[in-house]
């Protein structure tokens, strides 16, 4: 911008059931603030089945869509709206790989590895792009949807 100040983004992310449960809300709000985002709206949500299959419609055809419906109505989220400059691909560097268990390996120092056990439970979720954040930040925030 010609005041020199960066265009900032906006990106969905969730702390999902097993990580609400297991009490790392805390843990991961500060993870969130040290790395420099701003966290703009937060609302826990305990999602019905319509909702958790509206929220994951591209993975519809899975093998683990069943499980991970089951698993994502278990317990209420926490969605967040994260702001930063390129804070979708960041926020999806900081949690690490979907399988929690490998990120304990190759990404010792990510959220999921801090947190997640395994490709199912792995305890928080980020948008993959542009598109699926404002598609995500709509969902679970009415007042965004116009971007
Ligand atoms: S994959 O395999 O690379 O396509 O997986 P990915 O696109 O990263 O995963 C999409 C979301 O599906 C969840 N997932 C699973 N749930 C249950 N069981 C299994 N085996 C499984 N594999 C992937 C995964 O946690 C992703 O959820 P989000 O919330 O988008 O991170």
């Amino acid at each position: 911008l010609s005041n020199g100040s960066v265009e900032k983004e906006k990106t969905l992310a969730m702390i999902k059931p097993d990580g609400l449960s297991g009490n790392y809300t805390d843990e991961i709000k500060k993870v969130i603030l040290e790395s420099g985002f701003s966290i703009l709206r937060e609302r826990v949500v305990r999602l019905d089945e319509d909702g958790a299959k509206t929220f994951y419609a591209e993975h519809s055809s899975r093998s683990f869509f069943s499980s991970l419906i089951k698993y994502m109505t278990s317990g209420p989220v926490l969605a967040m709206v994260l702001e930063k400059e390129n804070a979708i691909t960041d926020w999806r560097a900081l949690i690490g790989p979907t399988d929690a268990k490998k990120a304990k390996i190759s990404h010792p120092h990510s959220i999921r590895a801090m947190c997640g056990l395994d490709s199912e439970k792995n305890c928080v979720h980020g948008s993959d792009s542009p598109e699926s954040a404002q598609r995500e930040m709509s969902f679970f925030f009415q007042e965004m949807s116009s971007g």
